[in-house]
């Protein structure tokens, strides 16, 4: 027993001054190895009578096993060490600081568009951008024929469907799906055969509808104004022109006195003092008979902006190609 307790205490004496794999290897070697301290005790047991084998038995595999648990520990002490040293790491200063990534300044001004007109009791739906000529077209009174599938350069997929020119087949999509009374805003990618400057081949817009029995002008103006004084602040100058557009009649577009020169005329509005932001208009009867609604009882509204020319104007970018380009630091500067 004597033997024992002072076993016990050179192991744990000796265990602390140990700082590397080799020497505790060694060490393990020392007792626990065939020929170790620990081990021979073991084998001397069978010269000892039965209650003193029972005994001594007992404690001295107790402490090896306590040994074999702590050598595990202090192996892992040891490897984690190194592996700080190698990397150079003082595990007592300070941890780093993590970087947190923002949104994509598009996908703000789109959270932003969403909330405004969210609480205006839109409802935000989305179609698919893959279109066929139908819906992106033909349902929204542009027949064949018709001179305005020009305007929008359009690209065609060799099965005959295109990639939408705008977000308008979503009004068809949408008031097919529901019954009217409704009012839905939804935004997504399009597409048109352009590039420079100002134009981007893939961009995005929103697109809102709103239909209900007792719609009119007045409403359309009252939103849009409410939405342009949203996001540009209450001082913005707004104008409203006649405009056209197949599928609304009549037709406006809006435009907001330049955030630069305050509508004096600069480089950035072309010297017009003003900026156009977007379509707009009352929805054609043609294309409420595309969806079967009863002309004689519903009247609706509808609008469609280009997202990136609002965060353009919002943030005083002067090149589209800049959202897409994805340079780390203008990116992060819309944190
Ligand atoms: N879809 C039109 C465009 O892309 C915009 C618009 C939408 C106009 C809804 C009127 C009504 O130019």
């Amino acid at each position: 027993m004597k033997i024992i307790k002072e076993l016990t205490q050179e192991i744990f004496k000796q265990l602390d001054s140990i700082n590397d794999l080799s020497e505790l290897e060694s060490f393990r070697i020392k007792y626990l190895g065939k020929k170790g301290v620990i081990t021979s005790y073991l084998k001397e047991l069978k010269n000892l009578s039965l209650e003193e084998r029972k005994l001594l038995g007992s404690q001295l595999n107790e402490l090896k096993e306590r040994l074999e648990v702590i050598l595990k520990q202090k192996e892992r002490e040891i490897l984690f060490k190194e592996e700080d040293k190698d990397l150079g790491i003082d595990i007592t200063l300070p941890g780093k600081k993590r970087e947190v990534g923002n949104l994509h300044p598009l996908t703000q001004v789109i959270e932003e568009l969403c909330e405004i007109f969210f609480r205006l009791g839109f409802e935000i739906v989305t179609g698919p951008e893959i279109e066929s000529d139908y819906y992106n077209f033909t349902a929204l009174n542009i027949p064949e024929w018709h001179p305005a599938r020009d305007m929008q350069a359009t690209f065609y997929l060799k099965n005959g469907a295109l990639l939408r020119t705008h977000t308008s087949p979503i009004q068809i999509r949408a008031m097919l799906e529901r019954t009217p009374p409704l009012r839905i805003i939804a935004p997504g990618k399009v597409y048109r055969c352009d590039a420079d400057i100002r134009h981007s081949p893939m961009f995005h817009q929103l697109e809102g509808l709103m239909v209900d029995e007792d719609v009119s002008f007045s409403d359309l103006k009252g939103i849009l104004i409410y939405f342009a004084q949203e996001i540009f602040g209450e001082k913005v100058k707004v104008r409203f022109r006649p405009s056209y557009f197949p599928f609304t009649e009549p037709s406006l577009e809006m435009d907001i006195g330049c955030v630069i020169c305050d509508t004096k005329g600069c480089r950035v509005c072309g010297e017009s003092g003003w900026l156009e932001i977007l379509g707009a208009g009352m929805v054609h009867p043609e294309v409420f008979k595309a969806v079967n609604y009863d002309t004689s009882r519903w009247q609706g509204f509808a609008f469609g902006l280009g997202i990136e020319r609002i965060a353009m104007i919002k943030y005083e970018i002067e090149d589209i190609r800049l959202f897409f380009e994805n340079h780390f630091l203008f990116l992060t500067s819309f944190k």
